[in-house]
C-alpha cells in the first residue's frame, strides 16, 4: 500500500457472506429446519455467473447460498476442493463500484473482471485472494434509495 495514496475509500457495511453449496434445496433446509431460520428466500438462477442462490436472511445480514449453475459455473473448481460446500467469499458494501475498483487498483490489489451485476441487482467486483489475506472478497455497490432522487 503506498503511502502516496490519499484517496478517499470507506469500506460499508458488510453484506453477507458466500457459502458455496453442492445442492441448495438440502442448504436450505439445513438453515430453516436445522439453524431455526425463518426468512430464506427461494433459490434463484443467475445465468451469467453460473450461480443458483438463495438468500439466509438475518437481522445482521445474509449468508448467500451459491450452488453451481452451467458447465462453467465457477464454484464448480471450489467444490471439486471442497465437495461439501464451504465459505467462499465475503462482500462488502461500496458506495462507487468503479470508484472502489480503481482504488483497489491503485493500491495493488486484483481486481477480477470488471463491474457486472450481482445476486443482490447492484454492481459488483470480486478482489483476488492471493492479495486479501487468503479471502474472496466481494465488494457490492450499496442499494441507492429511490427518496434520493425523488428529493
Ligand atoms: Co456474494
Amino acid at each position: 500500500m503506498s503511502k502516496s495514496d490519499t484517496t478517499e475509500f470507506e469500506l460499508g457495511p458488510m453484506n453477507h457472506v458466500g457459502v458455496a453449496v453442492p445442492d441448495i434445496e438440502k442448504a436450505i433446509t439445513f438453515y430453516r429446519d436445522i439453524m431455526g431460520v425463518t426468512d430464506i428466500s427461494e433459490p434463484e438462477i443467475l445465468a451469467p455467473q453460473g450461480v443458483k442462490y438463495a438468500f439466509v436472511n438475518l437481522p445482521t445480514g445474509q449468508v448467500e447460498l451459491i450452488e453451481p449453475y452451467g458447465e462453467t459455473s465457477p464454484i464448480l473448481k471450489f467444490l471439486e476442493r471442497n465437495p461439501k460446500g464451504g465459505q467462499h467469499h465475503m462482500c462488502f458494501e461500496v458506495a462507487d463500484i468503479h470508484a472502489a475498483k480503481s482504488v483497489m487498483e491503485t493500491r495493488g490489489m486484483r481486481v477480477l473482471g470488471e463491474p457486472r451485476i450481482g445476486a443482490h441487482g447492484t454492481l459488483v467486483v470480486f478482489l483476488h485472494p492471493g492479495d486479501a489475506g487468503g479471502v474472496l472478497i466481494e465488494l457490492m455497490e450499496s442499494h441507492k434509495t429511490c427518496e434520493a432522487t425523488d428529493h
